[in-house]
């Protein structure tokens, strides 16, 4: 399967570090959901469908670079059209993944960047949707502190007020409400209100993601009061769930 989507990508030019980035976080998600099957224990079958739901996730992206020479989530859903030419045209044909799970990555897939998951009565369809928000989520953060690909460092705008009455509410931030630089950084801190297990939980915390990120900001005290409102939840969920 790696094998394939190396050739997949190597179709595209891999010298845009756009596209470099996008294989390298399909690749680190793919090891995070592993991790995370782990930790929650999964059955073999489930370990192995959220371990391709992981590696494929993002396949759309490619195509939206070629085809727009942006990844703005505005104008194009790169889950949508990743899910479309996996399934609907058929693409997944060349990864050797068993027909039996089509179904089950599909959901996933289609539902990693929603605002949230379509509801639907299949625990186990929502449980590997859920598992891939959280590496993908995981991962972002990474990418955000650790890997310096995205840098939020000096902000001199101000939050909304709608993204700070959404934030208080522990909702995720819709893009569409997104208006500054500061709106933005609210809206990865309030990733961790859409985080779906304590496992993950675990891992944000254990990173320090949230003190790492606060640390490259220069007009830090700002903002701190959304970053401890978001560390005390984090904190309030690890509890909750060892008691
Ligand atoms: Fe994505």
């Amino acid at each position: 399967m790696l094998k394939e989507f190396k050739e997949y990508v190597n179709e595209y030019d891999m010298n845009n570090h756009n596209i470099k980035y996008r294989y390298n976080h399909s690749l680190r998600v793919q090891k995070i959901c592993v991790a995370l099957a782990k930790m929650l224990n999964l059955n073999k079958e489930d370990a192995e469908i959220i371990k391709i739901a992981g590696l494929l996730h993002d396949i759309g992206r490619f195509e939206q670079l070629k085809l727009t020479n942006s990844f703005s989530d505005n104008e194009f859903d790169h889950a949508a059209y990743g899910a479309m030419i996996l399934f609907k045209e058929g693409l997944i044909e060349n990864f050797n993944v068993n027909p039996k799970y089509y179904d089950i990555l599909e959901f996933a897939i289609l539902n990693h960047n929603r605002f949230k998951i379509m509801e639907i009565n299949d625990e186990r369809k929502i449980m590997i949707a859920k598992i891939l928000r959280d590496a993908d989520k995981i991962d972002i953060f990474d990418a955000y502190t650790y890997q310096k690909i995205y840098k939020i460092t000096n902000i001199d705008d101000e939050v909304s007020q709608d993204v700070a009455i959404e934030f208080k509410k522990h909702e995720s931030i819709n893009r569409k409400i997104r208006k500054t630089k500061a709106d933005l950084l609210i809206s990865i801190i309030a990733f961790v209100f859409d985080i779906n297990y304590k496992e993950s939980f675990e891992i944000i915390n254990e990173q320090k993601y949230l003190d790492e990120l606060y640390n490259q900001i220069e007009n830090k005290e700002k903002f701190k009061e959304y970053f401890d409102y978001a560390k005390d939840y984090i904190k309030e969920r690890i509890d909750e769930y060892a008691r």
